[in-house]
């Protein structure tokens, strides 16, 4: 299983930055930061909390893809155990402690809150008592709780019932698993994030397959049995930012006033580079932007997605209604920002005889060069302030 381990930047829509030189060799400090930035580690349900069996938890997607696919795990391995933290959470928190951190950021397992899925299924008390326990585990010493409401673990029952996050009902039953966590723990929760790395959900899990639930074109490179590369991830990007706007919707409606937190996003993107000082290239690597970072960076800022990708992808991309648009526009108190590396860019052409795919709409290749990482941190970061 590809560990995902999250370099995390919380860059806080409210909070005012200063940018200060730095020379080469110099040593950072932490009283070089404001006073209220924090220092924390993340992780992901299903990678970290294992008891997959245990408490009343019932299956995700994650648990039938390991088990079903185990030659797309390295080493054929599973999040059964996983690091053992839904038993040894305490001992977690004290190394963070013993670190110095001062956040924590984790996802709550929807299985585990609702083991099928649905309110109608019934909610798992001894699930809410888990996270209860790390919760107040974590004030108690000090660390900020940062909540996560999906990394990915979507309930299996849905799957099975309606295609997961292929179907629009799972808005409704996204809100209402979010809705129990505001109520059970928003009194001690002040940063909530609605989804982790849509994005990664989309491609990895309907384009290329390499990610629960594992579905792409039997076309493609890895040649899922089920799946349409060229529809699917975007169907899945879709609901994912109905369903957050919808939780943002009924937090700030029900619970914000009175609980006074923040909600938000955490969305991924490479920098775009590119490959060669050309205007093909120029415009090449804006469109790699658009679809990776504009997909949803423009339905969040501006209602809809980018022009690039709505005239390349052409009645494959699912429009937003009026009142949709309107819900999604500004539906975020902050942004996270995972970031991992920078991609060299090529202006591609259009191939008609080719499978339609997201790996081929924008009309991009990317190139290796990963040197110039640094410099498109910053880069990127000038680009949200
Ligand atoms: C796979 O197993 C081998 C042998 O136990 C181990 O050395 C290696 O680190 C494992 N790889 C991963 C990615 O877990
Ligand atoms: C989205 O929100 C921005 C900023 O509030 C506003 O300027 C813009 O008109 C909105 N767009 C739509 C389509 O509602
Ligand atoms: C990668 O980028 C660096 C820095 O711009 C450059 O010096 C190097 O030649 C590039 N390598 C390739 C293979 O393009």
């Amino acid at each position: 299983m590809e560990l995902l381990w999250l370099l995390l930047l919380l860059l806080m829509a409210s909070s005012t930055s200063s940018r200060s030189e730095m020379k080469a060799g110099e040593v950072i400090r932490r009283s070089q930061f404001p006073e209220d930035f924090f220092f924390g580690t993340a992780s992901s349900a299903y990678q970290y909390e294992g008891a997959v069996r245990e408490g009343g938890r019932g299956p995700s997607i994650w648990d039938t893809f390991t088990h079903n696919h185990p030659e797309k795990i390295a080493n054929g391995s599973n999040g059964d155990i996983a690091i053992d933290s839904y038993h040894r959470y305490k001992e977690d928190v004290g190394i963070m402690k013993g670190l110095g951190l001062n956040a924590y950021r984790f996802s709550v397992s929807w299985p585990r809150i609702l083991p099928n899925g649905k309110l109608s299924g019934g909610v798992n008390l001894e699930g809410i008592k888990y996270y209860n326990n790390l919760i107040d585990e974590l004030i108690s010493k000090g660390v900020e709780p940062f909540v996560t409401l999906f990394h990915w673990d979507s309930p299996q029952a849905l799957e099975q019932q309606y295609g997961g996050f292929l179907s629009n009902l799972i808005v409704e039953d996204f809100r209402d698993y979010a809705d129990i966590c505001f109520r059970e723990f928003g009194d001690r929760v002040k940063y909530w994030i609605t989804f982790n790395e849509p994005w990664s959900f989309s491609i990895g899990g309907y384009s290329n397959g390499i990610l629960a639930p594992g579905r792409c074109s039997s076309q493609g490179k890895s040649g899922c049995s089920k799946g349409d590369s060229g529809r699917e991830p975007y169907i899945v990007a879709h609901n994912q930012l109905l369903a957050h706007a919808a939780v943002v919707q009924i937090y700030r409606e029900k619970y914000q006033g009175g609980q006074k937190g923040k909600i938000g996003i955490a969305i991924v993107s490479n920098w775009m580079i590119p490959y060669e000082d050309s205007k093909e290239d120029k415009h090449a690597t804006k469109r790699a932007l658009d679809f990776m970072y504009g997909w949803f960076m423009d339905p969040l800022t501006k209602g809809d997605y980018p022009v690039s990708m709505r005239t390349l992808v052409g009645n494959r991309l699912p429009r937003f209604t009026k009142e949709q648009s309107k819900a999604i526009n500004g539906s975020f108190d902050f942004i996270g920002l995972n970031y991992y590396t920078a991609r060299y860019i090529q202006g591609t052409k259009q191939d008609s005889n080719s499978h339609k795919s997201y790996s081929t709409d924008s009309l991009t290749n990317e190139r290796g060069n990963h040197s110039r990482t640094l410099f498109s941190v910053l880069q990127l970061i000038e680009l949200l302030c």
